[in-house]
């Protein structure tokens, strides 16, 4: 199709992020984003559609015969297979299958995948019968750290310090179905330490082309003190992250996982996730996400230099060994504008202003217009962005633009990228 309509399901920073990157395209028609918000709606057409009303997505593919490629970003309507379903009507959607999604979806298929292809991850065993955890946790050494097999927004994985912690989060997830996904099945494996990464890639099943490697701040508050959040921050690339690693990681991680899910009948094309520690013993796998993170993508799509349209051309028409993937030498760092309480209970309709960022990229997560102003609508609010010829130039760069944003009763940590 000349030009095709684009429609991108998700409405946070990332999806802001993509819509962003699409919309330089030569390429790309129209954009259309569901459900969108307040900045989203700057660039491409806001549709009210939640992620998950599959049928609502349907109706508006049928209405709108131009849009020759949907872009699935968030993880719930990839594992509850919405690309399955738009490749059933007829539809190009960029994002793996339900069944290559799960292993993001179910910590228990990965870490057996991972188990049974040799690729190095923490130890771990699974329960799904309460009785049988709660003795493991009662005898086992720890730290330990306990993983809601599902999905649970981020907040699945609890680190225990001793056996009350422990108990707790198995009662949460085993009794109490505290993430609502009515899966009792839990992941309890050893404690890692070192530092972290995360290395994203584009695959189409049979090559894999990483993108810069980037870290996130999950904890809330300076210093990584607080509660887990969904991520508060992020650089890209991690200066930690050397071309050793990344061969190693290649050989013994990245493509062992894209094979293992091809024999498996699960091929994964999109943009895999890989969650990593640097242990003293060699990279370790901590998760797969199925997904661009988030605010990692905030982070590593300001680098891209070749079109992101012409790379999923390339993954969906099972090419991309034939693209040359450019990237930016710059460095980057993503802020995130949080809501005062967030990740518990916060107030939403409170007033944003955005004045001069000066040459920063200011995306929009939790926002909407109300009488034509912004006010938020979620926890994170905006994600800033600045890009700089190392972290310390890109920090200066994005907390003087934050000088000059306010989200009322909102907060920020000020440390991102701080300790490197
Ligand atoms: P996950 O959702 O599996 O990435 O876990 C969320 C966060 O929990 C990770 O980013 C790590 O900071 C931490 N984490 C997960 N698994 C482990 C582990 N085995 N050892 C230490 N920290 C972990
Ligand atoms: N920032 C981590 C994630 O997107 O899961």
């Amino acid at each position: 199709m000349e030009k095709p309509d684009i429609l991108v399901i998700g409405g946070g920073g990332r999806e802001h992020a993509i819509v962003h990157a699409l919309k330089k395209s030569p390429r790309a028609g129209r954009i259309y984003c569901a459900p969108s918000n307040a900045g989203i709606d700057e660039e491409a057409e806001g549709v009210a559609l939640a992620v998950s009303d599959f049928k609502g997505i349907l109706a508006f593919l049928a209405g709108h015969p131009r849009i020759g490629l949907t872009f699935v970003a968030p993880d719930n309507p990839l594992a509850d297979g919405l690309v399955n379903l738009l490749e059933e009507h007829g539809h190009r959607a960029f994002g793996p299958r339900a069944e290559a999604a799960v292993i993001e979806a179910s910590k228990k298929f990965s870490k057996q995948l991972m188990k049974e292809n040799h690729i190095p991850t923490a130890a771990y065993e699974t329960f799904a019968d309460y009785k049988k955890a709660e003795e493991y946790v009662l005898s086992a050494k720890y730290p330990l750290v306990v993983k809601a097999d599902g999905l649970a927004y981020g907040k699945g994985v609890t680190i225990c310090r001793h056996p009350a912690e422990a108990l707790k989060a198995l009662k949460d997830i085993m009794l109490d179905d505290v993430f609502g996904n009515h899966n009792p099945c839990v992941v309890i494996e050893e404690f890692l330490t070192g530092r972290e990464v995360s290395v994203l890639a584009f695959t189409d099943g049979r090559t894999i082309k990483t993108m810069p490697s980037s870290q996130d701040h999950k904890r809330a508050y300076d210093g990584d003190k607080g509660p887990n959040t969904g991520g508060m921050g992020a650089f890209s690339p991690s200066p930690y992250y050397t071309p050793e690693m990344d061969a190693y990681a290649k050989e013994h991680i990245y493509l062992p996982t894209i094979e293992a899910l091809n024999r498996m009948g699960r091929t994964f094309k999109g943009v895999i996730y890989f969650g990593l520690m640097m242990c003293a013993d060699g990279i370790k796998v901590l998760e797969y996400n199925a997904r661009f993170g988030d605010p990692e993508t905030q982070a590593v799509l300001p680098l891209l230099k070749t079109d992101l349209l012409e790379i999923i051309d390339a993954v969906l028409d099972e090419k991309l060994d034939t693209l040359d993937i450019e990237w930016s030498d710059r460095t980057a760092v993503t802020v995130v504008y949080a809501s005062g309480g967030y990740p518990g209970k916060y107030e939403k309709g409170l007033p944003v202003t955005i004045g001069d960022v000066g040459e920063c990229y200011v995306y929009h997560a939790g926002t909407k217009l109300a009488d034509g102003k912004i006010v938020t609508n979620g926890g994170r609010v905006l994600c800033v962005t600045a890009l700089g010829n190392d972290i310390a130039d890109a920090r200066n760069k994005v907390y003087a633009a934050l000088n000059n944003i306010r989200v009322e009763g909102g907060f920020y940590r000020t440390d991102i990228g701080l300790k490197e």
